[in-house]
């Protein structure tokens, strides 16, 4: 679907900063997507992009095999940004010469700017001398003709360039990280000077653009959604039920694995404010009995995936007639999918564990092209609750996998209040939207301990609480001692059978977030 009006295309070279590059760009209002470097003329063409920017990339220009761009891009009447190895792509192609550098130029490098127009325009005195973020090993040693130095470093003669008359435009440093102090002045010269692109890309434009598509996708047939409780599933199914109405039915299983209230509050939210059908199945009976004597990990983890497509198919095939499963896929997850190697894909992502490929249905994912913090803000335009739409990550298997060992009623009893405890105090000290997941586990081993003037011998819970960007890596989050006291206190306080609270001090690598 090419729903967005203006666009920008960033062609990706493999660079670590490419979502980066995408994420800026979208702060200043403007839509744009992030396309691997090998995706064809026509293809682009056909995206009628305002402006292209061509991503950095580990690799040399000049090395064999290194990745190249589609033939007959610089032909394209297109202004295009090359930063880093886009930018000495850009001087190869067009007949220059890009050369290992005697010195590598690494961080942070002052800008001496020799052309202040193009995408220095507008700049203040202060900022014309200014510090910018270097990364690469290669130079451009020769520009190609028509083509002039807009800037130079101190290692770098051309560390920014431009065509004498067509908007070709290339830097060697990388605009799009903090450090460079006229990163955001570059790209805003680049999308509204150069591009001609207007800041016109909201969350209500996104809605609104979104919406039609939908309705233009769907016609008359009937769509199902599995609500899970979380952020993605909730806006997807918010958004397309503003959309279609009651084409949409949800469908939630309680699996027993919940938090105390964890989905209450939202299926409440649904049923006062927008009348979206809900199917609510109660199956904690069904997963209980399932995970009876289960202990390992990934055994548990399979059979509650398993218990959910069962009762998932189930439901909609008692619905009859229906056409399309909505899922809250979200960009990262898709970029992720694109591989740069030439095709395979190193990760296909589905929420709900292979769902599509069982049940045939034709997939909808309206967030597929936003970022978390993208989703959070539709989810506020849409109206959905600050609890639901802030709610830190919460694994899928639920509270199957933080308690190690066996799952049972009593234990999940157990881990649930202590569960509470720690949301109660992590919200009211103001801890919980600074980290990126704050919870309790439940041990398997008992210790000894003393209640009054009576030995006790019971279970001891480990507080995990960690701050991370991605979940890729984490560090543990160094709250303040007065706060895991009180967690601590209050836990061996109001839950019976729990009489230690240990706190997790391990990063991830080489632990991992979930203790299972
Ligand atoms: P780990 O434990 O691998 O977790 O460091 C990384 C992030 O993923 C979440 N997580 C899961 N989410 N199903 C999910 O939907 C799972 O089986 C699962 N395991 C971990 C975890 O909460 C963290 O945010």
């Amino acid at each position: 679907m090419n729903i967005h009006s203006e666009k920008i295309l960033i062609i990706d070279f493999g660079s670590q900063t490419t979502q980066l590059i995408a994420r800026r760009i979208r702060e200043q209002k403007v839509y744009c997507e992030i396309h691997p470097y090998y995706t064809d003329l026509a293809k682009i063409k056909e995206l009628k992009p305002s402006g292209l920017i061509l991503s950095g990339g580990p690799r040399s220009v000049y090395d064999k095999g290194a990745p190249t761009c589609a033939p007959g891009l610089f032909d394209l009447d297109l202004p295009i940004l090359g930063i880093c190895y886009g930018a000495q792509l850009m001087v190869q192609e067009m007949g220059g010469v890009v050369e290992k550098a005697d010195k590598r130029e690494f961080g942070k490098s002052v800008l001496d700017i020799i052309s202040p127009d193009g995408l220095f325009a507008g700049l203040d005195r202060d900022k014309q001398e200014c510090q910018v973020w270097m990364s690469h090993g290669d130079r451009i040693d020769k520009l190609p003709d028509h083509f002039l130095a807009a800037a130079q470093s101190e290692h770098s003669p051309y560390a920014a360039i431009r065509h004498e008359s067509r908007p070709l435009v290339g830097v060697q440093f990388h605009p799009e990280v903090v450090h460079t102090l006229i990163g955001t002045d570059i790209l805003r010269n680049f999308l509204f000077n150069i591009c001609n692109c207007h800041p016109t890309w909201t969350m209500g434009s996104f809605i609104d653009t979104t919406v039609a598509a939908i309705r233009q996708k769907v016609g008359r047939d009937q769509v199902i959604c599995a609500l899970s409780g979380g952020v993605d599933s909730a806006v997807t199914a918010a958004l397309i039920h503003r959309a279609i109405g009651d084409q949409l039915t949800c469908i939630y299983v309680n699996n027993g694995l919940m938090r105390t209230n964890e989905t209450a509050s939202l299926l409440q939210f649904f049923a006062d404010t927008t009348h979206l059908k809900v199917i609510d199945i109660d199956a904690v009976d069904y997963f209980l009995t399932e995970l009876e004597g289960v202990i390992d990990p990934e055994l548990k983890r399979k059979k509650i995936g398993y218990g959910f497509i069962k009762i998932f198919e189930e439901e909609a095939k008692k619905l009859g007639d229906v056409k399309y499963l909505a899922q809250g896929t979200l960009y990262p997850d898709v970029i992720e999918s694109i591989a740069l190697d030439g095709g395979t894909v190193i990760k296909s992502h589905h929420n709900v564990g292979g769902l599509p490929d069982i049940m045939q249905l034709d997939l909808i994912e309206p967030l597929r092209e936003l970022f978390k913090d993208e989703v959070r803000l539709v989810g506020l335009e849409l109206g959905l609750p600050d609890e639901a739409v802030f709610r830190q990550p919460f694994p899928g298997p639920g509270l199957g996998i933080r308690i190690m060992g066996e799952v049972d009623r009593l234990r999940l009893d157990i881990l649930r209040q202590a569960d509470v405890i720690v949301l109660e105090e992590m919200k009211t000290s103001g801890w919980y939207q600074k980290v990126w997941q704050s919870f309790a586990v439940l041990l398997p081993i008992q210790t000894v301990g003393v209640m009054g003037d009576e030995r006790t011998y019971e279970n001891v819970i480990a507080l995990r609480c960690v701050d991370s960007l991605d979940a890729m890596t984490a560090d543990w989050s160094k709250l303040p001692y007065e706060l895991i006291g009180r967690i601590s206190n209050r836990i061996i306080n109001e839950v019976r059978g729990v009489n230690r609270v240990v706190f997790d001090v391990s990063s991830k690598p080489p632990s991992t977030i979930e203790w299972e």
